[in-house]
Parts: C-alpha cells; structure tokens; sequence
C-alpha cells in the first residue's frame, strides 16, 4: 500500500535511474515545490545536482537571504544565487500583457539556467517543481474546452530550444502531498508550510507594465499584509495571502494635502490543492487595521480593497 516514505523511495530510485551520471540544474525559488525536489535529488544524486537560486528582481522582500540560508546553512546543499534581477527586469520593460511577461519571464529562467550550466561545464538536466494542476492548468481548464487559462512559466513553451532535459518528479503530486514529502524528507516545518509563490513572482501581480518603483512599492506593502496575518495567527489558515499593486491611482487627503497615489489590492483564499478556492473571511477590524499600516507606512499607495472574488470564476493570481 500506497505511503509517503515508499513513494520518495521509488522517486529516488526513478531519478537516479533517469539522470544516470549526468548533471543536474536545479531552480529553487523558495518555494515549497522546489524546496522539496532539491531536497529530493540532493539525496538521491548528492553532487552532480548544482542548485541555483534566480533572483528574478520580482520576488517578495527577503526572500533570497531565507532560501541562502536554508540550503546552504541547514542543509550543506551547494548553491549558486545568481542576481538576474537587471535581465529579467529589463526583458520586461514596457510589457503590460499578462501571458506575454510569463513567457518572457519563462524564457529568462532558461537563459539563466544555461548560463549557469555553463559555468559548472555543461548540465545535462533541468530539475523544476511541476506540480499536476501546473501540468492541468496549462493544457486545459477542468470541465471546459481546451484552452490554456495561464501558461505556468514552468510548464509551458521550454523544452523546444533546452538542451537539457527535464526532471519533474513531483509531477503526479498535489500541493497536500509535496508537503507531506518534504516533512518525510525532513523540511523544517515553518518552510513547508510555506504559502505558494509562482515563480514569475510580483511581476503578475502587479497589472500592466512592471517598473523597479512599483515593484519595491509593493514588496513594502506585501510585507506589511503577511506581518499582521501573522501576528492574528492566521497565516496556517490561509492557503495563499499577498498584495497586488494597480495601475490605478485615485485622490485621497492626508493632513491637509491632496494626494494622487496607487491602489493596493488585498487578496487572501482558502483552498486545498489551488485549482477551486474562496476568498478569506477577514474581520473587518483585521482588514482596517492592514489597511491603515500600508497606508501610513508605504509611500505610493493612498486606498487599499479586499478581493472577494472566489476561484471561479476568478483566478487566485491577478494575471
Ligand atoms: P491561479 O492564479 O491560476 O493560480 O488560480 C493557482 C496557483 O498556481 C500558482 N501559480 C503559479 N505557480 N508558476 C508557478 O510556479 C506559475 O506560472 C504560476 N501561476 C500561478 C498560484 O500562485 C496559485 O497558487
């Protein structure tokens, strides 16, 4: 029958049989998902696999000094962190299209991951997250025709022009199971039980063209909004929180002046495996107060609204 430890058991078998003696790149965004098939394949190949860490400029504040740390520090797992933050900011300067800035966004990774395979002497292997609605999502919307509703960044458009081949051993899995297989591979449970982050990052969610002002904008705000959703002890309850910053701006007063600044919008569900999900019950005393704290401690941002749009027909992500 059917347990957590035997299944690591047969994937470890299955890559070591996959990848023989061949190299392995393997992209950690400091996510559960590729938290998990590092982890994996550190005990199934230990040094052919090189893990990298991109740092894209569209990541939530702090986020690659947690992911350095955790690897290298915790787990003795080498890793290279390679700040690609001008590339992937300057391939998407003046890009507003949603599907357009996932595919750039995609491609870049793969440029990243070629450059850095380079460097070790070639790879032979791409590692990546993939979960099963990744790989449903980008084909297909479940019960509707066939057409994509978002192209996952790590899913769609890249093995055409990659030399290397693809890893994906979580596959088969859903979200309640990676995490059940990084505790048997012993995760620290306050990083398994990490909400989700997509790997094209803030750049969709922030609508329309992506700047470094709007992006360090929001990081602020982001950080504000997950600070109190701890601090209420709500964070374990919530499958996924964070801001999005709109293109939008509108009048407000502050003291005696006129400001002319953005919207943030909050968004925060509940779901089990991110394919169906409703939004979060705040009290209206939480949602005052996060809003009154991104107000006064973000410049830039002068009103702040709550998403209550469930999945479907809304997506979790904006874009
Ligand atoms: P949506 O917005 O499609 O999101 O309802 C469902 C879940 O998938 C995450 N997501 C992604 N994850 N690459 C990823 O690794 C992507 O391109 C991507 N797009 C969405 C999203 O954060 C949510 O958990």
């Amino acid at each position: 029958d059917w347990t957590m430890a035997a299944f690591k058991e047969t994937e470890i078998r299955k890559v070591r049989e996959q990848v023989g003696s061949g190299r392995v790149i393997c992209g950690l965004s400091g996510g559960v998902d590729s938290s998990v098939v590092a982890v994996l394949l550190h005990e199934a190949i230990g040094d052919q696999l090189q893990c990298v860490f991109v740092d894209t400029g569209v990541m939530r504040a702090g986020e690659a000094e947690q992911v350095v740390t955790l690897f290298r520090d915790h787990y003795n797992i080498p890793l290279v962190h390679a700040d690609a933050s001008d590339l992937f900011l300057g391939k998407l300067e003046g890009v507003s299209d949603p599907e357009q800035k996932r595919k750039i966004i995609g491609a870049t990774f793969i440029d990243v991951f070629e450059e850095e395979a380079k460097k070790i002497g070639g790879a032979d292997f791409l590692a990546q997250g993939t979960l099963y609605p990744d790989v449903i999502e980008s084909v297909s919307f479940t019960g509707g025709p066939s057409v994509t509703i978002k192209s996952h960044h790590n899913v769609g458009g890249l093995p055409e022009r990659m030399n290397m081949k693809l890893v994906e051993p979580l596959r088969e899995l859903f979200k309640d199971e990676v995490r059940a297989l990084g505790r048997e591979l012993g995760l620290p449970e306050e990083f398994v039980g990490r909400h989700p982050f997509p790997g094209p990052g803030l750049a969709i969610r922030i609508p329309g063209e992506i700047t470094r002002e709007k992006v360090a904008i929001l990081q602020k705000a982001d950080a504000v909004y997950l600070d109190e959703i701890r601090k209420a002890g709500l964070y374990d309850e919530i499958w996924q929180a964070f801001a999005v910053l709109l293109p939008v701006r509108t009048v407000g007063v502050m003291g005696d002046g006129r400001t002319y600044d953005y919207v943030c919008a909050l968004r925060a569900v509940t779901s089990t495996d991110g394919m169906t999900a409703d939004y979060f019950p705040f009290s209206h005393d939480f949602l005052g107060r996060v809003s009154t704290r991104i107000i006064n401690e973000v410049r830039g941002i002068n009103r702040v609204v709550y998403d209550v749009t469930s999945k479907p027909p809304g997506t979790i992500e904006w874009e």
